[in-house]
């Protein structure tokens, strides 16, 4: 721990935030907890939800783009000729003809950074990844763009690149960083004690790379107004989107704006990528609107992926079962033009007690596309090692899986020391065995058929942190007609935002549901609120936290002598029912519209920003479910059916359970892929990505889904904005692990390398 972290661990309680717990986790009935249908879910049916590829302007282009074919060297012909004389044709740009820009600000490297990588963008010659591109045409329709791009002939003076993972690994490898962390801690001597405990497990993991898969693919829609930059996007980051390309193109951040309305699921992946650069460089150099749209093999080629993990997972423990060592180390490759070695020791973090400990990722770097988040970036993977690793020591150790999770949970953050804000992990183990049954699984692996099937079950442990990162703000604005308006710089990707947020504004500010607005999804409105981490639900709580008390300030001022209220501070009181009230005496009560009536005034507007996030390094603040599967694996085939599936979650006070409930069940779908097909087949030979598309890159459909049943504990965490911990990434974690262990316990058969296709299990 650093200086600032030792220190804010060490403050008091009440000088953090959450110190005072958010009055809002007490609200027992009213909009908060209710199962609210999506308020956008009428628009999406009808059409009437614009995504960004569905913005019509005047005069507008459509982009299809050309890709590199070689990893690394430089272009050493392009003929564009015959694209150029292709109908419909208006422009083809390629590094002779465009604008000169500058590289994307790499994601993180500064508060609204958001690229996914800093190489120049068709500046030059030179190839750096497979894939890159290399020309844009536009043309009066898409058809007639991806006929000229066909057209467009280039050769290349390819140059050695290191695109084989073992070839860079035998070189040696380099610690790995994480948003400029080192991704290695130490407790005690993890090594000494392994040497030395009475029963041992030590396995080898290994995890593919994996592609972004949303369903809909990146898109943009851009137009230049003189020097105004306006990008219709699919985006989880539109501060960061609309701050890095005024960095791009020289201009200040006010000239660009960013909308983001509708966005069909991020993942991680829906941030600043060359697409959104390189169709305003071409809307420019055209003089019209541009859309580009990517294609399902131009998300491949564009967009990075997971990267692939190595991971070596021991565990020493006592006969009685209590771990003494946990060792998670291993190597992740990561591109040149970017840092993003995945971090898959992060479960390891927070989730067992040990008083030996070891940590470390290592990382190579290939010429390669730049990877990048994508749901759950380390806990996805590393729940995989983590959790198959458990599962080896029950058996060896002759002890219930579950039990031995439970008998081996820390009563503190098992590295910082810290307590925990809220952790209730071991109702989640005993309320999801009892409901799914656990009791009737038989211990023995092998043991369980129904006709060719062998049947199992097995278990695991899902993670995922609270965070909340600075420079939350919102605006809260009141009109004499008895309405709320919140406008906030978020993201609605699907995950149900924009309906759960209607719910929390509504309780906060004493509303019903229909008289408020949440706006979001627009650079123009207060607020960094990236939609990642999972952290958008606490950051947008905080952000609304701290304008509504100055809104009440405000209020009180407005009410003047003349109210009820008069004399009141800010701390007395609270909102009530379309008001203000004071809080020990709701008698003294004036609602909003009678004060704007009585002050003249048609509307009140308040902006307030966020607290710094210090809530996470006084607390140790994670979430955590317990997770169960059955499976059949079919003893001729070697197919695997996933039979039953049940998530059970402690996140916290859940907002609305029926966007919850698909979050999870999304989140769980998206692990039985990991599970048991997603695969990106990257040619070690020559960096190319080999399968991009639907067809050869698996993601479970719906045969491929059983019935998955998801509860949670519902306990408030009292330091969280809320009481609710964010949900939008754990759902895909341990769910790996869960399967293989339920493989293991059908078949005996322990496949430590993902995914669990059936020429492993033949
Ligand atoms: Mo997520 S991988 O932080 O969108």
């Amino acid at each position: 721990m650093d200086v600032m972290e030792k220190a804010v661990a060490l403050a008091p309680d009440s000088w953090m935030p959450g110190g005072d717990p958010d009055p809002l986790i007490r609200a027992k009935h009213g909009s908060i907890g209710a199962s609210i249908s999506r308020i956008d879910g009428p628009l999406k049916v009808r059409g009437a939800a614009p995504f960004a590829a569905e913005f019509a302007l005047d005069g507008m282009l459509y982009a299809a783009l050309m890709f590199s074919t070689v990893p690394k060297g430089r272009i050493a012909t392009l003929d564009t000729a015959a694209a150029e004389a292709a109908p419909g044709v208006a422009l083809v740009m390629t590094h002779r003809n465009a604008p000169r820009m500058k590289p994307m600000p790499l994601f993180m490297t500064a508060e609204k950074a958001g690229g996914g990588d800093n190489l120049p963008i068709m500046q030059d010659d030179r190839i750096h990844w497979n894939g890159q591109p290399i020309a844009v045409v536009l043309a009066d329709t898409q058809e007639q763009a991806d006929y000229a791009v066909s057209l467009i002939r280039a050769t290349y003076e390819a140059e050695p690149a290191l695109t084989s993972y073992a070839a860079a690994k035998a070189k040696g490898t380099e610690p790995g960083l994480f948003m400029g962390q080192p991704l290695q801690a130490q407790k005690g001597d993890a090594e000494a004690a392994f040497a030395k405990a009475p029963v041992r497990v030590d396995g080898r993991y290994a995890t593919p790379r994996h592609n972004h898969n949303a369903i809909e693919p990146h898109a943009a829609t851009v137009m230049w107004q003189g020097d105004k930059l306006i990008v219709h996007d699919a985006s989880q980051a539109v501060q960061h989107t609309a701050w890095s390309l005024g960095d791009v193109f020289g201009i200040a951040e006010e000239q660009v704006h960013v909308t983001s309305p509708f966005v069909g699921g991020g993942f991680g992946g829906k941030c600043l990528w060359q697409h959104q650069v390189l169709g305003a460089a071409a809307a420019k150099l055209a003089g019209r609107p541009v859309r580009i749209a990517l294609s399902r093999e131009g998300v491949y080629r564009l967009i990075g992926g997971r990267t692939l993990t190595e991971q070596r997972f021991a565990i020493g423990a006592e006969p009685d079962g209590r771990f003494v060592s946990l060792i998670h180390t291993g190597t992740a490759p990561t591109s040149r033009q970017n840092a993003f070695p995945e971090p898959f020791i992060l479960p390891t973090m927070s989730s067992y007690g040990s008083p030996n400990i070891k940590l470390d990722v290592e990382t190579v770097h290939l010429d390669m596309l730049a990877n990048t988040f994508m749901r759950a970036p380390g806990e996805s993977v590393g729940t995989f090692a983590m959790e198959s690793a458990i599962d080896e020591m029950a058996v060896a150790l002759g002890i219930d899986p579950v039990e031995l999770r439970i008998l081996n949970q820390p009563t503190e953050d098992p590295l910082k020391g810290t307590p925990f804000s809220s952790r209730h992990i071991a109702e989640a183990w005993r309320a999801g065995a009892e409901r799914f049954g656990w009791s009737k699984r038989n211990p023995t692996a092998a043991s369980v058929r129904d006709g060719e099937w062998l049947v199992g079950m097995g278990c695991a442990t899902a993670t995922y942190p609270y965070h909340r990162m600075p420079g939350g703000a919102a605006r809260i604005t009141l009109t004499r007609d008895g309405g709320a308006k919140v406008e906030i710089a978020a993201h609605e990707m699907g995950m149900g935002t924009a309906t759960a947020h209607t719910q929390v504004v509504a309780e906060r500010l004493g509303l019903s549901r229909d008289q408020v607005t949440f706006a979001y999804g627009d650079s123009m409105f207060p607020g960094v609120v990236l939609a990642g981490g999972s952290q958008q639900t606490a950051s947008i709580g905080a952000s609304v936290i701290a304008a509504h008390h100055v809104l009440i300030k405000e209020l009180l001022k407005l009410a003047g002598n003349d109210s009820p209220l008069a004399g009141l501070s800010a701390e007395e009181v609270g909102t009530v029912n379309g008001g203000l009230a004071k809080l020990d005496d709701t008698s003294r009560h004036e609602s909003y519209v009678s004060i704007l009536t009585r002050s003249g005034r048609d509307h009140v507007s308040a902006e307030g920003s966020a607290s710094a996030p210090l809530e996470t390094m006084h607390w140790s603040m994670h979430s955590f479910g317990a997770l169960f599967c059955e499976i059949g694996v079919n003893s001729v085939t070697g197919e695997s059916r996933v039979r039953r599936f049940l998530g059970s979650y402690d996140c916290g006070r859940i907002l609305n359970p029926k966007t919850a409930a698909s979050q999870f069940r999304g989140g769980i779908i998206m692990g039985l892929g990991l599970a048991l097909m997603e695969e990106t087949q990257f040619d070690e030979r020559n960096g190319r990505i080999m399968n991009p598309s639907l067809a050869e890159y698996h993601i479970p459909v719906h045969l491929d889904v059983p019935e998955i049943e998801v509860i949670w504990t519902d306990i408030p965490d009292p330091r969280a904005p809320m009481g609710a911990r964010g949900i939008g990434e754990i759902g895909i974690t341990g769910v790996g692990a869960a399967v293989a262990n339920a493989v293991f316990n059908a078949t005996g058969k322990r496949i430590r390398d993902l995914p669990l296709t059936l020429d492993k299990l033949m």
